[in-house]
């Protein structure tokens, strides 16, 4: 199994380029079995989750087109299997994003059950349940669910129980053939849901106000082909905003939206990192020696995002005082606490959350994550840590970032892979 191994307490320094977002291009690839017509999507990350996705449009049938700088062509010309087998649904529950389009466009779909996950129960019950208003019946049969509606969708008005992204994604992208007017209530307001319904509109679709918590749509005969380009990853830009601000580095973050990671942005400051958004696509980071602690309770965007949890609690590590996250999104999602112990810091855990105690000197060891932000929190304790730190299980962190410790090397990171 590949590893990386980390000399810490490098300052990072230079440019990094952030790449396209990895739960943007997820959904934008499903919505291209929406039509029969090619779909050209640009910067598109090459991740393993997306490798995953393209394999499960090209079991459906569609024909992919891979060119270099992430430019992907999707053509669905037939569906032949409207299905999501259980091989990929259990590698990746992004999977289940098939379910709305697969319907929409054929009247039916199976989809396995996703089962147990690293960070959480995970259920898909509200994608589910949003369908059956729609006019969908729903069965199970053999850990699949089984979703008819031979006749086609109707529009209706769905209020989501609780913020689900890929669930407003799914219903959103099930919506755009059923007739009359759908409304989702409650609906997730991130940057990912407005760029999937951006790539809906460009195919023919009839959306409004996606990115607030009411989207309107009307039903359309069908959609057509399009171009479009990916908006840039957020976790990832904030993943290395931290990165330089735990080193004490000063790294400018290139190919980003700051935009999108005000609530960060906010924390960092607070904690004595200064963040300077240098364009709409540039933000410079600078680490200080004296950082504070600040507290962080994650939400649905525009709030504080669950995926930079692990790495913030990295970061708290080194600051002065003490800490309290609490994660609200996810039930599980404190897995790097142990790793991080393990490494040296001080973090006590009761429910949902983390007080975490610094700055404690963290030394390197050889530690493991099972999911892909807890990972990358592992990675950032490396960099800031004394001695060498052995990352086990990388393929989690390479479902996520593309070739990490090929940029992080870049910018002065003692990093390399090996087996
Ligand atoms: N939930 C339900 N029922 C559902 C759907 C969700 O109870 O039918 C619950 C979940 O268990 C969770 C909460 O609602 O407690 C929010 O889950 P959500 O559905 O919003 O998460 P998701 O759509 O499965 C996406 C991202 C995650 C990110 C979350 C929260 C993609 C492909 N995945 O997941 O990204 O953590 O939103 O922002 O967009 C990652 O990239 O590392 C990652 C896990």
């Amino acid at each position: 199994m590949e590893k990386l191994i980390i000399t810490g307490g490098v300052p990072l320094g230079g440019e990094v380029a952030i790449g396209g977002s990895k739960n943007s291009a997820l959904p934008a690839l499903a919505a291209c079995l929406l039509t029969e017509e090619p779909v050209v999507l640009h910067r598109v990350p090459g991740v393993r989750d997306i490798r995953t996705m393209q394999s499960l449009l090209g079991a459906i049938g569609a024909r992919l087109e891979r060119r270099n700088q992430g430019t992907v062509t999707v053509q669905a010309g037939k569906i032949e299997r409207a299905e999501a087998p259980y091989e990929l649904v259990r590698t990746m529950r992004a999977s289940s994003l098939v379910l709305g389009p697969l319907v929409a466009r054929t009247g039916g779909a199976r989809v396995s059950l996703p089962g147990g996950c690293a960070i959480g129960a995970r259920p898909i019950n509200l994608h589910v349940s949003g369908l059956e208003q729609l006019g969908c019946r729903i069965g199970q049969s053999h850990g699949y669910i089984v979703a008819e509606a031979r006749e086609g969708l109707r529009g209706a008005l769905v209020h989501f129980d609780r913020i689900t992204v890929t669930g407003t994604e799914d219903l959103m992208m099930a919506a755009v053939f059923a007739k009359g007017e759908t409304v989702l209530e409650n609906a997730a307001r991130e940057p990912e849901v407005s760029d999937l319904a951006e790539l809906l509109v460009k195919m023919g679709a009839r959306i409004e106000g996606a990115g607030t918590s009411t989207i309107r749509m009307e039903g359309v005969g069908r959609l057509h082909g399009a171009e479009h380009t990916i908006i840039p990853d957020r976790i990832e830009a904030g993943t290395f905003a931290i990165a330089a601000a735990i080193t004490g580095g000063d790294l400018k973050i290139s190919g980003c939206a700051p935009g999108h990671l005000q609530a960060l942005i906010a924390k960092l400051g607070q904690a004595g990192v200064e963040v300077t958004i240098e364009s709409e696509s540039s933000m410079r980071v600078r680490g200080s020696a004296g950082l504070r602690s600040v507290d962080v309770i994650t939400e649905e965007y525009p709030g504080f995002a669950t995926d930079l949890q692990a790495q913030f609690m990295a970061l708290m590590t080194q600051a002065e005082g003490i800490s309290l996250i609490t994660e609200t999104i996810f039930e599980n999602r404190f897995m790097h606490v142990l790793e991080l112990a393990r490494m040296g810091a001080n973090i006590r855990v009761e429910g949902r959350q983390a007080m975490v105690a610094g700055p404690r000197a963290l030394g390197g060891a050889q530690v493991i994550a099972s999911d892909l932000r807890a990972s990358a929190s592992l990675v950032l304790a490396g960099l800031a840590a004394a001695g060498e730190t052995v990352v086990d299980r990388v393929y989690h962190l390479d479902r996520g970032y593309e070739r990490i410790e090929r940029k992080l090397e870049k910018a002065g990171a003692k990093i390399r892979r090996t087996q």
